[in-house]
C-alpha cells in the first residue's frame, strides 16, 4: 500500500492492495466525481502536487504522463510510497 496525503482537506489516507485511490479517498471526501472508474473517461482526473503517480489509465498522452501533474485516481497507483493530491 502507499499513502496519500489529500492537500486541500489535511487528511492522510492509506491505499491498501486492491483498492482503487478513488474509492479510499471517497470515504473522507465523497463529492470527488467519476463516470467510467476505468481509467477511460478523464472524469475522474486530479491535480498531483508531490510523489510519483504509477498511471494506469488509457486516455493520458505520453507527454501528460511524464509530466505527473495530473492522474485518473480511479485506477492510478503510486510509485513513490506517498502521494499528494490536490482534493
Ligand atoms: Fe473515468 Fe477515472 S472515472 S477515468
Amino acid at each position: 500500500g502507499f499513502e496519500v496525503h489529500l492537500a486541500r482537506s489535511g487528511m492522510t489516507v492509506t491505499v491498501p492492495p486492491g483498492r482503487s485511490i478513488l474509492e479510499v479517498v471517497r470515504e473522507v471526501v465523497p463529492q470527488i466525481p467519476s463516470s467510467c472508474e476505468e481509467g477511460i473517461c478523464g472524469t475522474c482526473e486530479t491535480a498531483v502536487l508531490e510523489g510519483a503517480p504509477d498511471h494506469r489509465d488509457q486516455i493520458m498522452s505520453a507527454v501528460e504522463r511524464a509530466s505527473n501533474a495530473t492522474m485518473m485516481i480511479c485506477v492510478g497507483r503510486a510509485l513513490s510510497d506517498r502521494l499528494v493530491l490536490d482534493l
